[in-house]
């Protein structure tokens, strides 16, 4: 896999945690967590416009999240569609690129044809916001080996080829919010050499200001790829 040798960051990846414990301080129910939370989502995309990322990937929905109550799967699943709805000419017109990373297909048809209709109408964007649905690592990691094997060529370079994320930039930094020190099933292999920043911020409160104080952490670290 290719290395971003330079102190700025080209690929961030964030595993937005806390939804539930930023509702239950305040006595709320934890569709209200959610909902801030994609509050959140709309202001650091907004917001790393300005910061020079080339590619942002945000953990939405995991395969495992299928587990959780339906109450709050339908919830999520909601403010998905008014998300899509409402933010979708914003990201035309901020040049976004959206792509979806997952096992997105397996999603509520509906939703599937507004992400087609959606990828579509930002595929001449710049600036990419990979969201992943309904995503396992080890799932996407086994696909990808699977159709590796499937072309003869079992190889590093091959399964990451057929990685949902093989059009991405190497991943630089991964982020997870809420205090939570694990990876959860997210990009495990794109993790091999990424920086690792676990903040005690809940999602729902995470700003433009706190991306930026990560990204100067980021250019502060020495990274050397298992060389010296
Ligand atoms: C983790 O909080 C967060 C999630 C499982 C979902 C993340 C989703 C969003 C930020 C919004 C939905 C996204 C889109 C694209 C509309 P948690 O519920 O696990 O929090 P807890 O650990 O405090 O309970």
């Amino acid at each position: 896999m290719a290395e971003n040798t330079e102190k700025r960051a080209r690929h961030v990846a964030i595993i937005m945690d806390g939804n539930g414990r930023w509702a239950k301080r305040r006595m709320l129910p934890r569709a209200m967590g959610h909902k801030r939370g994609v509050e959140a989502l709309r202001e650091v995309v907004r917001g790393c416009r300005d910061l020079g990322l080339e590619c942002l990937t945000l953990y939405a929905f995991s395969s495992e999240n299928w587990k959780r109550e339906e109450e709050e799967v339908d919830d999520l699943m909601n403010l998905m569609r008014k998300f899509i709805k409402s933010d979708l000419p914003e990201f035309i017109a901020n040049d976004v690129k959206l792509k979806i990373i997952g096992d997105w297909q397996g999603l509520a048809p509906d939703i599937v044809e507004m992400l087609e209709d959606a990828l579509e109408q930002t595929s001449k964007g710049t600036q990419t916001v990979a969201v992943a649905l309904n995503y396992g690592s080890q799932q996407e990691i086994t696909r990808a080996a699977t159709k590796a094997a499937a072309a003869g060529d079992v190889t590093e370079a091959s399964i990451a080829a057929h990685l949902d994320t093989a059009d991405l930039p190497p991943l630089d930094l991964l982020i997870r919010t809420s205090g939570e020190v694990r990876l959860s099933n997210f990009l495990l292999w794109q993790s091999a050499y990424a920086e690792m920043l676990f903040v005690d911020t809940l999602w729902p409160d995470f700003t433009v200001e706190h991306l930026k104080q990560a990204l100067d952490n980021f250019a502060g670290r020495e990274r050397r790829f298992g060389g010296r």
